[in-house]
C-alpha cells in the first residue's frame, strides 16, 4: 500500500491540478492488484478503471429507472453495462492466467489469487477457473472502489478544514518524521486514523446496505415487522442523526477521540455494514486510507475545488461533480 502511495507521490508535482477521484482509484486499483492478485496492471490499469466506472455510473440509473424496467429489455445502459462486464472478466483471466503461468515456473505465490487456485476442500476438489475468476472480481471491485471514493471525500473535507489539516501534518511529522510510514505505524497515527472515521460517517460509500430480509416475526424499536419483510438499513441517514452524534454535518475527527469516548452506541457507525455478512475488507480498508493519506499528507496539502458539492448516490455516495485539486507540495514550500 505505501509503495504504491510512494510512487503516486513521486509523480506528482508542486501546482499541479489532478482529477482527484480518477488518481485514488488508480491507486487502490493498483494497492488491491498487488495485494490479492501479486500482479502489476502496468499500462492495462485505465482499461479495467474505465470500465468499472461504467458499471458503477450505470449501476445508478438500474436503481432508478431500471428498477421499472423489464430485465430482459437491453437499454443502451444496460448493453454498455455489459461491454464493461465483459472488459473485466477478461482483463481478470488474463490475471488468473499470469498466475497459473507463474506457479508452473513454481513462483512461490504468496497473494490471494494463488491460494484461491491452490484451495482444495474436504475431497480434494478445487474451485473452476469460472469460480476463481468470480471471486477475484468480488474482492477487485468491492476492494477498490469504495476505498477510492471514501479517500476523495477525505481530501474534500480536509482542504475545507485547515485546523484538522494542519493537526494532521503535526502527527505526520512526529510520528513520522520524514520517513514513508508502515503498518506498525497505524496504531500510533491516531488523528490519521480519527479522520478517516470521520470521513466514513459523514460520507458512507455504501450509503444504503444490501437489503436484508426478516427471517421471522420482530419488533425492531417498537416498530413490529412482519415475517418476510424487506429492511434497508442506511449507514447515511444513521450516522448523520443527531441523536448518536452531536452537531451531525460538522466534520469533526475529534468525536473518535479514544481518550474521551464520545458514547456511541455499536452500529451508529456501521460504513462496513454488520452481523454475519460485514465487510470482508473493513480492516484492508482502514489501514489502508490511514496509510495512503499518511504518505500523501505528508508531503502534498491538496486545495480541492469546488469548495461545496452535493453527494449523489448511486451504487456508491459520490461527488455529483467531480473534484479537482491543486497540489501544494510542503517540502517545495520549506525549501522555497
Ligand atoms: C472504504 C471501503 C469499503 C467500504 C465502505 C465497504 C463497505 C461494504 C459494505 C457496506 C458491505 C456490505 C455489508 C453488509 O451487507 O452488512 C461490504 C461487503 C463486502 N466487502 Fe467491503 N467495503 C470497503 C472495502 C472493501 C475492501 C478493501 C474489500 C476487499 C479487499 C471488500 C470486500 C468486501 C466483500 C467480499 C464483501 C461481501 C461480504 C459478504 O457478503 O459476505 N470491501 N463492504
Amino acid at each position: 500500500m505505501v509503495h504504491c502511495a510512494v510512487t503516486l507521490a513521486e509523480s506528482w508535482q508542486d501546482r499541479q491540478r489532478i482529477d482527484v477521484q480518477r488518481e485514488m482509484s488508480l491507486l487502490t486499483q493498483r494497492i488491491v492488484v498487488r495485494s490479492l492478485f501479486g500482479n502489476d496492471l502496468a499500462d492495462r490499469d485505465s482499461r479495467l478503471g474505465d470500465a468499472m466506472a461504467v458499471v458503477g455510473r450505470e449501476f445508478g440509473v438500474e436503481l432508478g429507472v431500471g428498477l421499472l424496467t423489464p430485465s430482459w429489455v437491453r437499454t443502451p445502459a444496460r448493453r454498455r453495462v455489459l461491454a464493461a462486464v465483459a472488459t473485466v472478466d477478461s482483463e481478470i483471466d488474463r490475471l488468473i492466467r499470469a498466475r497459473q503461468e507463474a506457479e508452473r515456473e513454481a513462483e512461490d505465490g504468496e497473494d490471494l489469487l494463488s491460494r484461491l487456485l491452490a484451495a482444495r476442500d474436504e475431497e480434494g476438489g478445487r474451485l473452476t477457473v469460472r469460480q476463481v475468476r468470480d471471486e477475484a472480481v468480488t474482492l477487485w471491485a468491492a476492494g477498490h472502489e469504495t476505498t477510492s471514493t471514501a479517500l476523495t471525500w477525505c481530501w474534500y473535507l480536509l482542504s475545507a478544514s485547515p485546523n484538522t489539516r494542519a493537526r494532521l501534518t503535526a502527527e505526520l511529522d512526529r510520528v513520522l518524521a520524514g520517513r514513508a510510514p508502515s503498518y506498525d505505524d497505524y496504531d500510533r497515527l491516531s488523528w490519521t486514523r480519527q479522520i478517516v472515521k470521520e470521513t466514513l460517517r459523514l460520507y458512507p460509500p455504501a450509503w444504503i446496505l444490501p437489503p436484508r430480509t426478516a427471517r421471522d416475526k420482530v419488533t425492531l424499536g417498537g416498530t413490529p415487522v412482519p415475517a418476510g419483510t424487506t429492511i434497508w438499513c442506511s449507514p447515511w441517514s444513521t450516522q448523520r442523526d443527531p441523536r448518536w452524534f452531536p452537531n451531525p454535518d460538522v466534520f469533526r475527527p475529534e468525536r473518535w477521540d479514544v481518550e474521551r469516548p464520545e458514547n456511541v452506541p455499536e452500529h451508529a457507525w456501521f460504513p462496513f455494514g454488520g452481523g454475519p455478512r460485514t465487510c470482508l475488507g473493513a480492516r484492508f480498508a482502514l489501514v489502508e486510507m490511514t496509510l495512503v493519506l499518511a504518505t500523501l499528507a505528508q508531503r502534498f496539502h491538496l486545495d480541492v475545488h469546488p469548495e461545496t458539492v452535493t453527494p449523489k448516490a448511486g451504487l456508491q455516495l459520490q461527488p455529483a461533480a467531480p473534484l479537482h485539486a491543486t497540489l501544494h507540495d510542503r517540502t517545495a514550500q520549506t525549501t522555497r
